[in-house]
């Protein structure tokens, strides 16, 4: 039996990581822990959360005694870190609490299962591992050809890659210093099920659906590389489970597509299956995003070669599956949108 403690778990990715995980094994424990942020939402998880192998902690990832505590009473063998302020818009605007949690809260995690792993100088109990959670952002932008590898250099331009960037040189530097086991996924843009809609691609279906405009920054030839979520998922179990300790691996799945591709690509879909009367007229060309990077591209022989990793869904598949999940999935968005899930939380957990 295998403790995971993850972080984030009732955000986008980490809920889907939990899915995956029971979905996949019965021989393990899942302890999430959320700050419950506007982009924390546990109806994501009620499909599980009264399985016996998973239990919810509202904390922080700050919060030491908090921790401590989940450290104390559980015997954790993993910590997969997604706990995070994930938007870049955000992070212009307010780049104070993306510092804060991206970057202490990753130590603050490092610091407490660095104590409670410790078995000796520099040695740990055995099979533990910190995997971090980052992004392909912490590498900068591209220009029109090649791809970013483990070994580019970090160059984050907005606060959010920063931070995440920030947070991946401390996690490395616990390796290189203590040799705390660690490892680090860099990650492409994620799409599927339970994203919240302030994203591209949930946001641009929820206004469709709803005939509202489509914002779209600058020219709309922004160049990302998306990756249904649920592959991001199979890559994070395959480098917890045999990923080299010290090592980073980049995840993607060679499906690069300008912003007004996506845009474009969703309102057809929604034409055709959905609502005839929607149109591109929709779009409307707004203000560029400041420092907005223009290319991202992830070169994942590394993980492929290493791990045997390979995506299974492709973007034609899983956007279809996507837009489908909202539709069939309209209260979810609505309650989201509306802060009613807000009272599920009070409802559930009480006030904090
Ligand atoms: P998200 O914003 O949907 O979810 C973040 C979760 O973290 C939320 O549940 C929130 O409540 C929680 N949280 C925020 N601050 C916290 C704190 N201080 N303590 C405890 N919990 C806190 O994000 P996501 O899109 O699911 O991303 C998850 C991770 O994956 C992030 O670390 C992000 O950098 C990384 N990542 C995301 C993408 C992507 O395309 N979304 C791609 C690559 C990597
Ligand atoms: P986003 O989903 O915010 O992810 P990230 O900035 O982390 O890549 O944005 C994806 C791309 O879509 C990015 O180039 C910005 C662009 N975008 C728009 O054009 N309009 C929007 O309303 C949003 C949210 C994003």
């Amino acid at each position: 039996m295998k403790n995971y403690l993850v972080t984030g778990g009732a955000g986008f990715i980490g809920s889907n990581f939990i899915h995956y995980m029971l979905k996949k094994y019965s021989d393990i424990k899942i302890i999430n822990v959320d700050k419950l942020t506007y982009a924390g939402n546990l109806e994501n998880l009620t499909a599980i959360e009264n399985s016996e192998n998973y239990e919810f902690v509202h904390a922080d990832i700050c919060d030491k005694d908090a921790i401590s505590a989940i450290f104390e009473k559980h015997n954790i063998d993993y910590v997969v870190n997604f706990a995070a302020e994930s938007h870049v818009d955000r992070s212009i605007k307010s780049p104070e609490i993306f510092i804060e949690t991206n970057v202490e809260g990753t130590v603050n995690l490092l610091n407490i299962a660095k104590t409670f792993w410790a078995t000796g100088d520099d040695v740990y109990k055995e099979g533990c591992k910190f995997l971090q959670v980052s992004t392909d952002e912490v590498y900068g932008s591209l220009g029109q050809t090649g791809y970013f590898m483990e070994t580019t250099p970090l160059n984050p331009h907005s606060p959010y890659s920063a931070s995440k960037a920030g947070a991946d040189m401390v996690v490395k530097a616990y390796f290189d210093t203590f040799k705390f086991p660690i490892n680090i996924t860099r990650c492409s843009n994620n799409y599927g099920p339970y994203q919240f809609p302030e994203k591209l691609i949930p946001l641009i279906i929820n206004n469709t659906l709803n005939h509202n405009d489509l914002p779209v920054y600058g020219d709309g030839m922004n160049i990302r590389d998306w990756l249904y979520v649920e592959d991001h998922c199979k890559a994070i179990d395959m480098v917890i489970n045999n990923g080299k300790l010290g090592e980073v691996y980049n995840v993607g799945g060679h499906n690069e597509r300008t912003n007004i591709t996506i845009v474009k690509t969703i309102i057809n879909h929604i034409k055709e299956h959905v609502d005839s009367s929607v149109s591109e007229t929709l779009i409307k060309y707004v203000k560029d995003r400041k420092g907005h990077d223009k290319r991202y591209g992830i070169d994942p022989e590394k993980i492929r070669k290493e791990l045997g990793w390979s995506p299974e869904t492709t973007f034609e598949v899983g956007i279809k599956k996507t837009i489908d999940w909202y539709l069939n999935n309209k209260a979810w968005m609505e309650n989201v949108t509306s802060g009613q899930y807000k009272e599920y939380y009070k409802k559930m957990y009480g006030e904090k």
